[in-house]
């Protein structure tokens, strides 16, 4: 069956998320309204949900496209059956391709008149933005997140205003052209249309910080399998953002290397006993460990916890101040006044402490908000991404003037009523 399309929705009106992560692949198919009758509509609602363990993505990168096309095709098909129906079109995470954010800022001279969509339309010209794309990256996202009227900042709505000079500034998200086109065409060979890529940590964010959160200024870290995601948020709209490819799977691969044990077991002993917080028993507590290659009767060895404890220690470090780095160097580490960490291994037990005294401020661990549906298998901190991702689907999909909707623009914005006009017309 070929499925192609350019409308969000399937025929039967439900919208899809799909998660292309370096641990799993995961997508949620959901009715964009519920109605409820006499009470009225009410949020989404998940009727199809399907998980499949990775193949083929190394931090977020497609590496094998025929081991990716498989597993993806793996976990829509389980959805897709759970939904009792097909679906054509997809919202896709990006990892890959180095994401990179910038600020723009564009000005226009208005000549003392009141403000109109006009001249907002010739300020926020796509053709001017373009410039930031290069031959080798294309944009992203293109996220308007404030104006200023004569140099006068903080203007959330400047349309009746009056002045001489229009500002805008313009969170412009770019990644690499090829990663990107090989993220699509695995897609496409599934037979699924992508209608829209959001960065990674975007989707996260989407799914985890509160509103109040997403006003003060926060970052969402979400440490996933093979990469971790920074997502800045402040005055309400995504300000920064950046995808490290580094995650929990290195924290496995430690393990097994530095215990000479097969992958699995060393993925088992993280997830069970695992943590970056050394305690004084640690040393008398003892872990049978298997060897690699090895009988599983006679090939074990007795481990003290402490040595389990001093492989996955560093690694954590060095991934929290990568992370911590990455925001001072953007100048968001003050900024950013909260931190919430979210993804897979974000449960490791004591990373919420470490990341604490690094960052000298509080950190909380976040799960994707309750949406209808949602089923206690996929509602943990490593399904945060696909439910921003089915957030965003629905936002858009709900949006009207659907034929009109730029689908790099961030559904939910502070931006109020200038933000549903840039919705419909940027
Ligand atoms: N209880 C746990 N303790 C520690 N780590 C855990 C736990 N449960 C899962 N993990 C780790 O979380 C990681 C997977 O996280 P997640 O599902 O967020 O990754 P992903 O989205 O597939 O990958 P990515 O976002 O990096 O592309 C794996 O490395 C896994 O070992
Ligand atoms: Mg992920």
């Amino acid at each position: 069956m070929k499925r192609n399309g350019t409308a969000i929705k399937t025929k039967s009106g439900f919208v899809a998320a799909l998660d292309i992560g370096s641990s799993k692949i995961c997508c949620l198919i959901a009715k964009p309204h519920v109605d409820r009758g006499a009470y009225g509509d009410s949020g989404p609602r998940i009727i199809g949900i399907g998980s499949h363990q990775s193949r083929g993505i190394r931090s977020g990168v497609v590496v094998d496209m025929e081991a990716a096309e498989q597993a993806i095709r793996a976990a829509v098909e389980r959805a897709e059956q759970m939904a009792g129906d097909n679906i054509e079109n997809v919202v896709i995470n990006v990892s890959a391709g180095k994401p990179r954010s910038k600020l723009v800022a564009f000005e226009s001279s208005i000549g003392g008149h009141g403000i109109t969509e006009h001249d907002m339309r010739r300020l926020l010209d796509p053709s001017v933005l373009m410039r930031e794309a290069s031959d080798d990256r294309e944009i992203v996202h293109k996220i308007p997140v404030g104006f200023t009227v004569d140099g006068n900042r903080g203007v959330r709505d400047p349309i009746g205003m009056f002045g001489e000079v229009l500002g805008a500034n313009v969170h412009v998200v770019t990644a690499q052209t090829a990663p990107l086109r090989n993220l699509r065409s695995v897609v496409e060979r599934c037979h699924l249309h992508v209608d829209a890529m959001v960065v990674s940590p975007f989707a996260s964010a989407l799914s985890c910080l509160v509103d109040d959160e997403k006003k003060m200024g926060a970052a969402c870290i979400d440490i996933g399998g093979g990469t971790t995601g920074i997502a800045v948020f402040f005055d309400g709209e995504l300000v920064h953002t950046e995808v490290i490819p580094v995650g929990g799977n290195h924290i496995t691969n430690d393990i097994a290397r530095g215990l000479q044990t097969p992958f699995a077991h060393a993925e088992r002993m993280k997830n069970l006993y695992g943590t970056c917080l050394p305690s004084p028993s640690d040393d008398a507590e003892v872990i049978q460990v298997p060897l690699v290659g090895e009988d599983d009767e006679t090939g074990t060895v007795q481990v003290a916890r402490s040595m389990l404890v001093g492989i996955i220690r560093p690694r954590v470090e060095e991934i929290i101040e990568i992370a911590r780095e990455r925001l001072a160097k953007a100048g968001y580490d003050q900024l950013a006044g909260r931190i919430v960490l979210t993804g897979g291994t974000s449960q490791l037990t004591g990373i919420t402490e470490m990341a604490s005294r690094a960052f000298s401020q509080h950190v909380r661990t976040a799960q994707p908000k309750q949406i209808d549906g949602l089923a206690e298998a996929v509602s943990g901190p490593g399904f945060s991404s696909v439910a921003g991702l089915l957030q965003y689907a629905v936002a858009t999909a709900t949006a009207p003037m659907e034929a009109n909707i730029d689908m790099s623009q961030p559904p939910n914005g502070w931006l109020g009523r200038i933000g549903h006009w840039l919705r419909e017309n940027f």
